[in-house]
């Protein structure tokens, strides 16, 4: 079947999570972080991660806003900033308004000029979502915000997956299923979208039972890969 439906994850894919520790970096008044930014910004990122898996196995849930502030008290911490209050305040209202890649809004466009369904597929709570993609500028080009909340588990639970059907009415072979995570890119796979796994980093391949049908760098050549 050809793609009908493009379903992006948010954080890391459209939204950059380093922005916020970098940016926070910059400022004169969060010096303290100047040179150890990406530590906590990895760090952040890895804990938020494992914090969402870990609620899902154990029946624990709680909004993607908790266990992102969670996550980043436990960097704060292991990077010895733990005491800082007006850091940890800046970091999550950067958080909150993260800026897109900067491709993100002319990719999106184009999907849609195109005729395409195109929609956010998160563990963002609803209202995280709608204020990076207020602050991004990019709700225009984007049919649906699809939040985990209105299941109440985290991906890669297979039902977070069917949202994407149950929203749009689509066959899961009519799906591009786009993320930055290989972990979410993979899962998908085995749900049966076609994916995209976009790694910037040039990280190695996850070692899961399901491999992303295509990789990229970056997020242009995503309409190639929808047939636009
Ligand atoms: C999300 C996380 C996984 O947006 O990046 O769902």
């Amino acid at each position: 079947m050809p793609i009908t439906t493009c379903i992006f994850d948010a954080y890391g894919t459209l939204f950059d999570v380093a922005a916020a520790a970098r940016q926070a970096a910059s400022e004169p008044d969060f010096s303290a972080i100047k040179d150890d930014w990406p530590a906590l910004a990895e760090h952040w990122r890895l804990k938020q991660l494992q914090y969402s898996w870990l609620r899902a196995i154990t029946n624990a849930h709680c909004d993607f806003w908790q266990v992102t502030q969670e996550g980043l008290d436990w960097a704060l911490e292991k990077t010895g900033h733990g005491g800082d209050a007006a850091l940890r305040e800046r970091l999550l209202q950067l958080y909150w308004e993260l800026g897109a890649y900067a491709e993100v809004p002319a990719m999106l466009q184009t999907l849609k000029a195109a005729g395409l369904n195109t929609g956010i597929l998160s563990n963002g709570s609803p209202a995280m979502l709608r204020g990076a993609v207020d602050s991004a500028g990019i709700d225009g080009a984007l049919d649906a915000l699809l939040s985990v909340e209105s299941v109440g588990i985290f991906k890669p639970d297979a039902r977070i997956y069917d949202l994407v059907g149950q929203t749009f009415g689509c066959a899961k072979d009519e799906v591009l299923f786009v993320s930055s995570n290989g972990w979410d890119a993979g899962a998908a796979t085995g749900y049966g979208f076609t994916t995209a796994w976009v790694n910037r980093a040039g990280d190695p391949v996850d070692r899961l039972p399901w491999t992303p049908a295509h990789m990229l760098t970056d997020l242009t050549g995503i309409p190639a890969l929808a047939g636009v």
